[in-house]
């Protein structure tokens, strides 16, 4: 695909899940990747796989995005390298299953830390030198749970409200820039996620969740095709619209039965 062909593209996140999947899927549509995550062991090995299956020499870097600065010293340190990114995939982020008051404070700042302000610190470095080569492009990792509140998921549900509400927003000033801008939004993906949020093995039912093949394919053409908004299947797309037109409580109600209320 000749969007992503002799570009460089960073992928925040890229040591697991959809990150480490779309690091892969870049380097095979032609894009360099420069991978970025607390997990520098993880990183190398993917490293060398994306060395040995696509002759590509990807950049490693290991930092945690949510140290005060991390942002800038991202970019003023690529820039010392004379790296140059075409392409941005804010993809790294977590969540927390549970009521509200069981989960702590320094888990809420870092959640919303790293899934908005770093997300948008992010882009706001990044974007000027895509705008001044009038190419490339940037993909927020979002989630279904943007779509409404979602009880016993409220603060991770609100983080991914304003990723997609950026992302659009930013899709709409982008245009006729030659920049593209896309936001995902998956549902259950087979990923660390869970585990790291907190929840049970098989909370979601087996029949809605993704791959996260299936995930990184649709992002990376969504992203070349600059389409705005995406959910990451057909049942997804359909409960997106459903969800625009029903009351925000029954939106709630259905929202929080998916998360199991019993459980949390
Ligand atoms: N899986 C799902 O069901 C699902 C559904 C909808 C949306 N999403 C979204 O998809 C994105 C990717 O999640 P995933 O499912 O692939 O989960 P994952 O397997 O847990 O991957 C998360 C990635 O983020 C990185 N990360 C976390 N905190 C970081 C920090 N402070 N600094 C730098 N990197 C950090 C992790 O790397 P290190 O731990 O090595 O730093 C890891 O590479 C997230 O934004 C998530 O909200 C996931």
């Amino acid at each position: 695909m000749i969007f992503y062909k002799n570009k460089t593209g960073l992928i925040t996140g890229a040591s697991s899940g959809i990150g480490r999947q779309m690091s892969l899927d870049l380097a095979q549509r032609g894009t360099r990747p420069v991978l970025l995550a607390r997990r520098k062991d993880r990183l190398e090995e993917l490293a060398d796989e994306i060395k040995k299956t696509f002759g590509i020499d990807a950049v490693v870097i290991e930092k945690d995005l949510n140290e005060p600065g991390a942002a800038a010293w991202l970019y003023s340190h690529l820039k010392e390298q004379q790296i140059e990114i075409d392409i941005l995939i804010n993809n790294a982020g977590f969540g927390f299953k549970g009521r509200f008051l069981k989960g702590d404070a320094a888990t809420y700042r870092n959640m919303t830390d790293l899934n908005v302000s770093v997300l948008t610190e992010l882009t706001y470095f990044f974007l000027p030198d895509m705008l001044s080569k009038k190419t490339g492009g940037i993909l927020n990792v979002a989630s279904m749970a943007a779509m409404s509140p979602v009880p016993y998921f409220a603060v991770y549900a609100a983080t991914k409200s304003y990723v997609s509400s950026f992302g659009c927003a930013l899709w709409h000033e982008m245009k006729g820039t030659g920049v593209n801008i896309s936001t995902l939004c998956p549902g259950p993906v087979r990923t660390e996620f869970f585990i790291v949020a907190g929840a049970k093995e098989g909370d979601a039912p087996e029949r809605t969740v993704q791959t996260a093949r299936e995930v990184s394919k649709i992002g990376l053409d969504a992203l070349a095709a600059n389409t705005m908004l995406v959910p990451t299947s057909a049942s997804l797309k359909f409960l997106s619209k459903v969800s625009s037109v029903i009351p925000l409580k029954t939106n709630m109600k259905v929202a929080a039965s998916f998360m199991k209320e019993s459980d949390v």
